[in-house]
């Protein structure tokens, strides 16, 4: 018999690889989203979606910078996803969280914190994977920059291939519970401002690019590292360069 993994956020930029590792795993994907008529926050449709589910990898995500937001998404979608898996006798919670969440003060991350400590303290055996930024991260600021800007964040990061993110939460998800897995991360460090320079360039597109510095607490923790992977983390093999250029 076919294993069922559901895919919270199996639309979304690193959960539609997901899905797509899922099958090419051989296994058969069930995708959460509100676009498939089942909502993480209220729980509709969540309980029918789970019947029959051997593993869960979560990966939804709210769209914002704002603390309130986060945590409120965070901590309603991972207690709907992990009560709705335990009545439905779900052996495996996958989530996917971001390295050095719990080092770095920016206000989004106290959502994946408050994900992380349901998961950790919650009713299903689960693995938790930290992964770096991804190499999309880059687009993503962009195409939220207002017109005709493109703001070029100077953060120090280590970016990773989503495709390899992807592919390494259905290895989770079909093995045993880890726990806290080692934290993934790209081959080599870069500067987010440098990624989104060469992300403009390589679009072809017209819009002017800031250089916009990290302020604060957050800027100087995200300055000296608190993004980059720790020693024993997984390095993915694939560079922003060569992601860029299609390799
Ligand atoms: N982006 C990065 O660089 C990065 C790096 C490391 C880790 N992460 C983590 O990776 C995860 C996924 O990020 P992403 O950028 O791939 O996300 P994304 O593209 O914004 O996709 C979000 C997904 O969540 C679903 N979703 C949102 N609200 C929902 C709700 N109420 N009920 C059901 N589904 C809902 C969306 O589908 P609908 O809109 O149809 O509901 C969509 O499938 C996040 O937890 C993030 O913290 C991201």
């Amino acid at each position: 018999m076919s294993t069922n993994i559901a895919v919270a956020g199996g639309t979304g930029l690193v959960g539609a690889m997901v899905v797509e590792e899922v099958r090419r795993a051989g296994a058969t994907p069930v995708v959460i989203a509100r676009s498939r008529g089942i909502d993480l926050t209220t729980g509709a449709g969540l309980a029918e979606a789970l019947g029959g589910v051997d593993a869960v990898i979560d990966a939804s995500n709210v769209d914002t910078l704002r603390a309130k937001r986060s945590v409120a998404f965070f901590e309603a979608a991972t207690g709907r996803l992990l009560a709705a898996g335990v009545a439905a006798g779900v052996r495996h919670h996958v989530a996917l969280s971001i390295v050095g969440c719990d080092r770095v003060d920016l206000p989004y991350y106290l959502g994946k914190r408050r994900q992380e400590e349901l998961v950790v303290t919650g009713p299903v055996p689960w693995s938790v994977l930290r992964a770096t930024q991804f190499h999309e991260f880059a687009g993503q600021l962009v195409e939220r920059s207002p017109r005709p800007f493109a703001m070029a964040l100077r953060m120090r990061t280590q970016p990773v291939a989503a495709r390899e993110v992807a592919a390494a939460l259905v290895t989770a998800a079909l093995g045993e519970p880890g726990g806290r897995l080692p934290d993934l991360g790209g081959p080599r460090p870069e500067d987010l401002g440098r990624m989104v320079r060469a992300t403009v360039r390589a679009r072809g597109s017209r819009r002017i690019v800031v250089p916009v510095p990290m302020a604060g607490r957050a800027g100087r923790q995200v300055t000296e590292g608190g993004l980059l992977p720790g020693a024993g983390a997984t390095l993915g093999q694939v560079t922003f360069d060569d992601w860029l250029a299609g390799v």
